[in-house]
């Protein structure tokens, strides 16, 4: 059994993170930017949405599939690009198409990927790529 088999919320998850990952890797994924107002938001708002549950509804047959862009998911949601994933595990990219693929929703390639994009093509699926991040000085890409 693993360490992730002991993982019940996205604390533990953090929590194996940040005792595996070198510091610098760990808080690029954990962190947010300059003063991290949009983090403390994020967390703020997540906070504030309670789940209703429902007694007696027949879940025997559940449809959880929805449109997205014009295409059919399994899920309503799809795999946000994050860049340089394959610095948290090894082709941490290819991992996430393969998991998206097999679970029907898209993934996102991030132009800051580390794994080749004709590698992430081969997985199949349905694919997503960031728009390019455009900067008129070079220097700054
Ligand atoms: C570690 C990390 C890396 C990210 N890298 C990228 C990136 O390379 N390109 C991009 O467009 N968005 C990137 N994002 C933003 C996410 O794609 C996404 O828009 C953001 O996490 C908000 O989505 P959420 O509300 O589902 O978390 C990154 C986010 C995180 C947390």
């Amino acid at each position: 059994m693993g360490r992730l088999d002991h993982c019940y919320n996205i604390a533990d998850l953090r929590e194996v993170a940040r005792k595996r990952l070198p510091k610098g890797v760990f808080e690029y994924l954990d962190l947010g930017t300059e003063d991290m107002v949009s983090l403390e938001n994020n967390r703020r708002v997540i906070k504030e949405i309670k789940l209703l549950n429902k007694v007696l509804v027949d879940v025997s047959k559940i449809d959880t599939s929805a449109d997205i862009l014009g295409a059919r998911a399994a899920l309503p949601f799809a795999i946000a690009p994050t860049g340089i994933a394959g610095l948290t595990w090894h082709e941490g990219e290819l991992e996430l198409a393969k998991a998206a693929a097999k679970a029907g929703v898209p993934f996102t390639l991030a132009t800051g990927s580390n794994t080749a994009m004709e590698k992430i093509a081969e997985v199949g699926g349905r694919r997503w790529f960031q728009p390019l991040y455009v900067a008129r000085e070079a220097a700054l890409l």
